[in-house]
């Protein structure tokens, strides 16, 4: 078996990621830190997973040499400590955003600060599978991505393989999101009676994620709002699209089925019938399953694009674990064929 640890154990991602990697056939958790819960069981922070594993959280002084590496952390908390973190393990991925923009004046730019690591930097790879399948392959050094990021990027993947983004026009996405995407930290505006029924306009502008897609497609002009909805899990994005040139419906679905034909993780919802039509967060719980969509307003050329995933898994975790398989050589889809439940 292939021995991981996880760095940030007791979060949110730090969770999902044990969760996955429990049930995974070649990959073994040996360690999981938390510097507030040395001492306590998996199940004290995470109840969902007790009988899984009998894990205690250790301080990340006491981390063991190990195959690989999640580290869970808050921003800019992995930078700082990443040649420590390689030393201990042969390959790492860093789930925050601490090394998921190859352009430093860009990073400067969107984070207010010049990257601690440039030269590190550049031989990270962005882990998004779907958008660096072959990079990812055999690699040592991975980030993880960002959720509301790879909700936008999903979305407009059919469009991009298809080379139908547009390149006169601006793309304009918003992303609904839950509130998991803030973290396990309470906070005023994560507050139960603040929040609850709550629609907040999180980002209308300037939402760093917006760098990771005009990494990934550096030819459109995005224009980013981000809104935080009051459920727990999953981002909802619908981006409008104005395309170069009319396309009628039918094309457009074959696009979109060629790109879920591609891809183990990525579903087409498309229906004219029935409550389930659009893709929905909801039904993606749970999963490492993006759904996409979309719908065509053919009079102005514009598609919404549409994504659906939740944030924890396609967004954070379940992405880590695809781009782990990738790195370590095995099949992609290891360990993350969990379906979904309905209802919920
Ligand atoms: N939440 C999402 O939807 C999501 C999606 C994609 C990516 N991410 C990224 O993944 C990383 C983890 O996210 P998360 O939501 O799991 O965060 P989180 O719930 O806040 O967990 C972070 C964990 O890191 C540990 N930690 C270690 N040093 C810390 C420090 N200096 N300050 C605060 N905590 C520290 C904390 O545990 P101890 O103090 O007990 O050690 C904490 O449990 C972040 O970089 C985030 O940007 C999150």
């Amino acid at each position: 078996m292939t021995r991981v640890g996880i760095v940030g154990g007791s979060g949110f991602v730090g969770g999902e990621l044990a969760r996955w990697l429990l049930g995974h056939p070649h990959a073994e958790l040996t360690q999981i830190t938390s510097e507030r819960q040395v001492g306590q069981p998996l199940h004290r922070v995470h109840p969902h997973l007790r009988g899984r594993s009998s894990l205690r959280f250790i301080a990340q002084q006491d981390l063991q040499a190990c195959d690989l590496l999640f580290l869970a952390l808050p921003h800019g908390t992995a930078a700082k400590h990443i040649s420590r973190y390689e030393g201990i393990a042969e390959r790492v991925l860093d789930c925050s955003a601490d090394f998921r923009i190859r352009d430093v004046d860009a990073y400067a730019r969107w984070y207010g600060e010049a990257h601690s690591d440039p030269v590190r930097n550049t031989r990270c790879v962005y882990g998004l599978p779907e958008l660096h399948r072959e990079q990812l392959k055999g690699a040592r050094f991975v980030s993880g991505v960002g959720c509301n990021a790879t909700a936008v990027q999903l979305a407009l993947l059919p469009l991009a393989r298809a080379g139908l983004l547009p390149t006169q026009e601006s793309v304009v996405a918003q992303v609904l999101a839950g509130t998991s995407e803030g973290g396990v930290g309470p906070s005023a505006a994560s507050h139960h009676p603040l929040r609850s029924g709550s629609i907040r306009a999180f980002a209308p502008t300037g939402h760093r994620h917006a760098a990771e897609v005009e990494q990934a497609y550096p030819k459109i002009k995005l224009h980013l709002t981000v809104n935080a909805g009051d459920f727990v899990r999953g981002a909802f994005a619908q981006c409008h699209v104005v395309l170069d040139q009319d396309q009628n419906e039918r094309d457009l679905l074959r696009v979109w089925q060629q790109a879920a034909a591609e891809e183990a993780f990525v579903h087409v919802i498309h229906e004219r019938a029935g409550f389930y039509r659009h893709p929905d967060p909801k039904l993606v719980t749970g999963t490492n399953l993006a759904q996409l969509g979309f719908a065509l307003d053919r009079d102005h050329r514009r598609v919404v694009a549409m994504c659906a995933i939740d944030n924890l898994g396609k967004g954070a975790a379940g992405s880590a674990v695809q781009a782990m398989n990738l790195m370590l050589g095995w099949e992609e889809t290891l360990g993350l064929d969990f379906c979904g439940i309905h209802p919920l």
